[in-house]
């Protein structure tokens, strides 16, 4: 199944919710919630209020990315606000067994990210743990960024051994996706989709069609494992 995250990092905040609607209107899937702290990464976002906002506005799946240091401080608090999924990572949460233990506890997803310098094999031993893997396609702190080729090795070799292991788990690509080059994550085996950028400057809802009318073509296809 692929997924359509637009990153609402992206938006025009005056007009947030009308935007989110555009977007719905196009068929997204998730809303991406880009957490920064200042610390983990260069660059301050948004955080708790802002979630119980978005939470009261949408039934959609709020897919809350924490770059932010020691994220297991602000588990119980992000979820109380309303995530469904809650990444961490794996560079920023040292308990991160026990932060996505908290996570499953709480009735939240978890999900563990990677910057692009680091390598997949940190996440081996959170395989049976973890229900995504985020695979960052830019270094961390941005929109509007480059997406990073060296990524898609990573992203094709993480979805092989995943299958190596039986497993099927989502493997989310964030930062630098468009149009030229989403197939090419695609078809490495990436099957979570976030987008701002691609989504959020233009014709919002007509970019969500777009690329809802493309996954949807894959659904059918099972072109993307998983
Ligand atoms: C970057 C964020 C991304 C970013 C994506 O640190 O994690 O979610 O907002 O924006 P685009 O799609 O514009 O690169
Ligand atoms: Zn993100």
């Amino acid at each position: 199944m692929v997924i359509l995250a637009p990153s609402i990092l992206a938006s025009d905040f005056t007009v947030l919710g009308e935007q989110m609607k555009q977007a719905e209107e196009g068929g997204n899937d998730y809303f991406h919630f880009d957490v920064m702290d200042g610390m983990f990464v260069p660059n301050i976002s948004f955080g708790l209020p802002v979630l119980k906002s978005v939470r009261r506005f949408t039934s959609k799946t709020l897919d809350v990315h924490l770059m932010v240091e020691q994220p297991e401080r602000y588990v119980d608090k992000f979820v109380r606000a309303g995530a469904d999924i809650l990444t961490v990572h794996q560079e920023a949460c040292a308990p991160l067994k026990e932060t996505i233990e908290h996570i499953h506890s709480l009735g939240a997803r978890a999900g563990i990210a990677i910057k692009p310098g680091t390598d997949i094999d940190v996440l081996r031993p959170y395989y049976a743990l973890a229900d995504m893997f985020l695979v960052m396609t830019v270094e961390p702190g941005f929109g509007g960024q480059k997406y990073m080729d060296v990524c898609t090795g990573k992203i094709k070799a993480l979805r092989e051994s995943l299958d190596e292991n039986g497993l099927d788990t989502d493997i989310q690509v964030d930062g630098g996706i468009t149009r030229d080059n989403v197939e090419e994550v695609l078809s490495a085996g990436a099957n979570v989709i976030v987008m701002g950028s691609s989504i959020f400057k233009g014709d919002i809802t007509g970019n969500t069609r777009y690329f809802s009318e493309l996954f949807k073509k894959y659904n059918c296809s099972g072109r993307v494992s998983s």
